[in-house]
């Protein structure tokens, strides 16, 4: 449910890669003179010398398969769908030409349900922690609970084997007192475990199977079981369907039937493999992720209860998903909206599960303003994306409430969705500081900025140029020309002032500070030049031809890498108390010049705008994971899941990744690739249809679902051009246009594109 008030296993966070964390599963082999060989086929944390080593991170599993004196283990690791248990399917197979009797003890550590208090009392959390055996004819199942939670939450740790004997204490269970290793549990050694039912302290569950003796070639199967009910008696009816093999297997195939026909929502086929592998599969996994957990859980994010989930963030994680979950995209709008302020702008994070809303870092520092400039801005372009996607215009109409609640806990005001987006722009308008630009909050997208009162900032500008945009053409399709006019009004003044006001001469500039100073200007010592004030320009509509093809160009000459394109440079050389955060990090680190990928899709959506489409596929090779094999030695980043950031060519270690998979580059690469570069757009009337690609690329193949329908979408180039149509037809007829009609028949159709 929630990983800082509900967490069940103990994960101790930057630990060495050796070390035990939380989970292990440990087997031993007898030997001749009745002693044990005891081993981990996960080689954490015994690391005994492998055979053989694979870990497959599939489609919502992981698999271990492993080789060690001559035992072959392959662990499948998951969650069924819809279910709140996780399944360790483990099979087991004697490799050698002996019989070999052989011992499967599962471990798991649990840790306090509130996870920090784990960490920062030793005292009281101790006295808590209880575990429990109950016996469910020949099964064993632990329970464990805080004791608070007794009666309302019990982990269970359970099997499809008998159980021999058990433990539940790690003292005793790692021996010596407690000066036994997870490398060497000392009562594995001895034939069986204490029995041990414990009533505090370290609280682990470790069952103990006598799976007997295994002929040369055999294969066993052990299924464990790790989940949460309010009682076993509750849990007993899941604990018992899943301790059948065909259960296992049934849900595994399910969790793959899923996942097919998630992707299927949205597949390509283009001239380059390594883009048709992230878009087709690992860039809507990764999306996926986000959209679930935000900010707030990896192996980056510690899901302590620092974070919960984003405003910003998981407004633009939704973009990137509603094609395959619009039902969940909805739910998160709501979600989103209603921590909405009704001055417009928006609490900057939530914990999802209490609703609890705080304006992240900004209390730090009270002189500071207490909002961000941007994250009501970002709800726009969700609300839009998902009505484009989805037709659903109902939703305008849906009554949200904001923020504020009385001392009842009830809203002091609620409105409907299209008053919070009003409201959003409103709060923006009216904002703004002595250039007549948006006011820079406590920060905008750029976290680490963080200027004195006063402070402007260009990207915001931009952003509520792009969300007046959106609102302009939901007006223009709902047929209210008031609305139309007033939004186009508004865009045509701020984009008057950015063009009066932030033009550096070559560039844009990216805010001015509480003096009226610019930053990202070429007067500045540093961060002379940001990408975002480029590509924004060009996103929001409010460069002018000539100045965002300067502007572009100068991301392309200033600022780019082999790796991506920083966030900005040159990086600050030390702390400066006037811009904060930013300062914090060496130069070429994060967001101090930096290579913070988030920033990049943009360029490429901009390059779009501009019709460069090698330009634009560049910057989305260079940053594309599944292209990076080569390099894994120095990049160290998964190459199935985009990270935030590489170090820049400023840091002695350039090209180092980090902080992979929740990163708002995955939404933004995603719609990058599918809607700009590929070129696939969903719009209130229809399938847009206005690629942006290579010029050698001869061309490319997509299957979209889109409003009810499946579009099979073959895109031929023979002029060899980066953009313009010469011929749509739709299932043999011709369309004038670039818009394929929305059908809703569930029916395929079949539309060929002619580029030229
Ligand atoms: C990561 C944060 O999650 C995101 O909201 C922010 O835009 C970037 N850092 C840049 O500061």
């Amino acid at each position: 449910g929630d990983p800082a008030l509900n967490r069940i296993v103990k994960y101790i966070p930057q630990m060495p890669d050796s070390d035990f964390k939380g989970t292990t599963l440990y087997l031993r082999v007898k030997q001749g003179d009745g002693s044990y060989r005891v081993f981990s086929p996960y080689f954490v944390p015994t690391l005994d010398p492998y055979d053989r080593y694979e870990c497959r991170v599939g489609m919502g599993y992981t698999r271990i398969v492993s080789e060690f004196y001559g035992i072959r283990t392959e662990a499948t690791i998951f969650v069924p769908q819809g279910d709140t248990r996780l399944i360790r399917d483990i099979q087991i197979t004697n490799l050698s030409d002996q019989p070999v009797e052989l011992d499967a003890i599962p471990v798991v550590e649990y840790t306090h349900f509130d996870a920090l208090k784990q960490f920062n009392n030793a005292d009281w959390v101790p006295q808590t922690m209880q575990s429990e055996l109950y016996r469910d004819g020949d099964y064993t199942i632990l329970a464990q609970y805080a004791f608070m939670r007794r009666k309302t939450h019990n982990n269970f740790f359970t099997s499809n084997w008998p159980v021999a004997s058990f433990e539940t204490d790690r003292q005793k269970f790692l021996g010596d007192n407690g000066y036994g290793t997870w490398a060497n549990p000392l009562s594995l050694h001895a034939p069986e475990l204490s029995n041990y039912e414990a009533r505090r302290g370290d609280n682990i569950g470790a069952l103990l199977h006598h799976l007997g003796v295994f002929q040369p070639g055999e294969t066993k199967r052990l299924i464990t079981q790790l989940g949460q009910e309010a009682s076993i008696e509750k849990a007993l009816p899941g604990i018992r369907k899943f301790r059948d093999e065909a259960a296992a297997n049934a849900a595994f195939a399910a969790l793959q039937d899923f996942w097919t026909d998630y992707l299927d929502t949205i597949q390509v086929e283009t001239p380059d493999a390594s883009m048709n592998s992230m878009l087709n599969v690992f860039n809507p996994r990764q999306c996926h992720t986000t959209k679930n957990w935000s900010r707030y859980l990896s192996l980056y994010q510690l899901g302590l209860g620092a974070r919960g989930i984003g405003f910003r963030d998981t407004s633009q994680d939704t973009i990137a998903i509603l094609a395959h979950s619009p039902e969940d995209g909805k739910k998160l709008i709501a979600m989103l909206l209603s921590v909405q302020m009704r001055n417009g702008a928006a609490m900057h994070q939530f914990n999802p599960l209490t609703m609890v809303a705080n304006m992240g870092e900004a209390p730090l520092d009270p002189e500071r303003p207490q909002y961000y400039s941007d994250d009501h801005l970002w709800i726009v372009l969700a609300v839009c994306a998902y009505l484009r996607e989805t037709g659903d215009m109902a939703f305008l109409d849906a009554v949200i409430p904001y923020y504020e609640k009385d001392k009842h806990e009830q809203p002091l005001e609620s409105g409907s969705v299209r008053d919070h987006l009003d409201r959003a722009i409103e709060f923006t308008r009216h904002d703004t500081g002595r250039h007549g630009l948006p006011l820079a909050g406590y920060a905008d997208w750029n976290d680490t900025v963080n200027l004195p009162t006063g402070a402007e900032s260009l990207f915001t500008a931009n952003l509520y140029g792009w969300a007046l945009r959106d609102l302009i053409a939901l007006a223009e399709f709902e047929g209210d020309p008031a609305a139309a006019e007033k939004y186009s009004r508004y865009h045509a003044d701020m984009k008057a002032t950015v063009n009066e006001q932030g033009w550096d001469g070559q560039w844009y500039r990216r805010y001015y500070d509480h003096e009226g100073q610019p930053l990202g200007s070429h007067t500045n010592t540093y961060g002379q030049i940001y990408t975002n004030a480029q590509s924004w320009a060009v996103l929001s509509g409010f460069a002018t031809p000539e100045r965002a093809q300067m502007a572009l160009d100068a991301v392309y000459n200033k600022l780019n890498t082999s790796n991506g394109i920083p966030v900005s440079t040159p990086g600050y050389n030390g702390y400066d108390p006037v811009v904060g955060g930013v300062s914090t990090y060496p130069p070429g680190a994060k967001e101090n010049g930096g290579i913070f990928l988030h920033t990049n899709p943009w360029v490429m959506i901009a390059e779009t705008k501009l019709g460069r489409g090698d330009r634009a596929f560049q910057y989305y090779n260079q940053i594309n994971p599944a292209a990076k094999n080569d390099a894994i030695d120095v990049y160290e980043i998964e190459p199935y899941a985009y990270c935030q950031n590489i170090l820049s060519p400023e840091h002695p270690q350039s090209g180092l990744g980090r902080n992979s998979w929740l990163s708002g580059t995955s939404s933004w690469a995603y719609t990058a690739g599918t809607q700009y570069i590929l070129g696939v757009q969903p719009t209130y009337r229809g399938l847009l249809i206005d690629p942006c690609i290579p010029a050698a690329w001869d061309g490319f193949r997509m299957i979209r679902r889109f409003r009810g329908a499946t579009y099979h979408i073959t895109v031929s180039n023979p002029g060899g051009v980066s953009k313009g149509i010469a011929s749509l037809t739709v299932d043999g007829q011709p369309v004038a246009g670039h818009t394929v009609p929305i059908f809703d028949d569930g029916a395929d159709h079949t539309v060929e594109v002619v580029m030229g």
